[in-house]
């Protein structure tokens, strides 16, 4: 299987269980809202990735300090450097009082949501209480 450069990174700076679910439910949750379309799917697939990413640094401010990591992302994978501004509305933003300026910010603002409801995310909270 082909591991994502997103997924990689992640796995190599964080490797949280916690956020490997939460992560994954938010990433659903766009590729579910985009099917049928021509939005670009690698735009989410790095957001989700690395948007939370920014809690190792500061949790109160972790959606200013995950740009942190894309940059670190950019500089290691070059490649993505074009959807880079793209990424940037969907991370800077993500949070309730975030204001995404393009529809993939919105998208992603409003997964990072709906995945609190996601079945697995959901049965990860159950067990820990
Ligand atoms: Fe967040
Ligand atoms: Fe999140």
């Amino acid at each position: 299987m082909n591991v994502h450069p997103a997924y990689s990174f992640f796995e190599k700076h964080w490797n949280d269980p916690k956020h490997d679910i939460h992560c994954s439910a938010v990433l659903k949750a766009c590729l579910g809202m985009i099917q049928d379309t021509d939005l670009n799917p690698e735009v989410f697939i790095v957001a989700a990735w690395i948007h939370d990413m920014g809690k190792l640094r500061d949790k109160e401010n972790h959606h200013v300090e995950s740009m942190h990591y894309l940059d670190l992302f950019m500089q290691e994978y070059p490649q993505f450097r074009g959807i880079y501004d793209t990424v940037k509305d969907c991370i800077i933003h993500h949070r309730t009082h975030g204001t995404p300026q393009i529809l993939y910010g919105q998208i992603f603002q409003v997964a990072d949501k709906v995945a609190l409801e996601n079945k697995e995310w959901k049965a990860f909270k159950k067990a820990q209480k």
